[in-house]
């Protein structure tokens, strides 16, 4: 885990557009990562939580705040470890397949702005090793992305 946190602090920047840092990450930690199904990000806009970069079987797009795993991370501001899914009440089966889950949020100026979204095919696949090296990664990407960049804005500069 050490070698793919340097990978991913040596991958995301403060001056790469945030969706590009986040799809890198997710490529990153689906290519390294041992019996994992779905790696990827939810991020809020409006409300809500809406599917981001991510790698793996196509997921659901919306999540509301405190619904699922991830809406819970989000409204309690804290990681979530979850070792086996169908214990979870709540629990958003996107491939029937996953077994355990982790989901840790992402801040931006202190508050929250999206989570990162681990899926295992194993029952209890995160260790306490796993989730403090998730934690280091999650605050690599709030720490560098520049979350502001995602608020729309159709003006063309040309
Ligand atoms: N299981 C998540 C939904 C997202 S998918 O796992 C990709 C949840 O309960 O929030």
């Amino acid at each position: 885990m050490d070698e793919l946190v340097r990978t991913i602090d040596s991958l995301v920047g403060p001056d790469i557009h945030p969706l590009a840092n986040l799809a890198n990450v997710a490529a990153a930690l689906y290519t390294s990562l041992e019996r994992v199904n779905w790696a990827g990000f939810y991020l809020l806009d409006r409300g809500a939580l809406w599917l981001g970069p991510f790698q793996g079987k196509v997921a659901c797009t919306r999540i509301e705040v405190g619904k699922g795993v991830c809406g819970t991370a989000l409204a309690r501001d804290a990681v979530i470890v979850v070792p086996d899914v169908h214990a979870f009440p709540g629990h958003i089966a996107c491939d029937a397949a996953s077994c355990s889950e982790i989901v840790l949020p992402l801040r931006f100026g202190g508050r929250p702005v999206g989570v990162l979204d681990i899926d295992s095919p194993v029952p209890d696949r995160f260790s306490e090793a796993d989730r403090d090296a998730l934690t280091a990664i999650a605050a690599i990407i709030s720490e560098r992305c520049d979350f502001s960049q995602l608020s729309y804005d159709l003006r063309s500069t040309l």
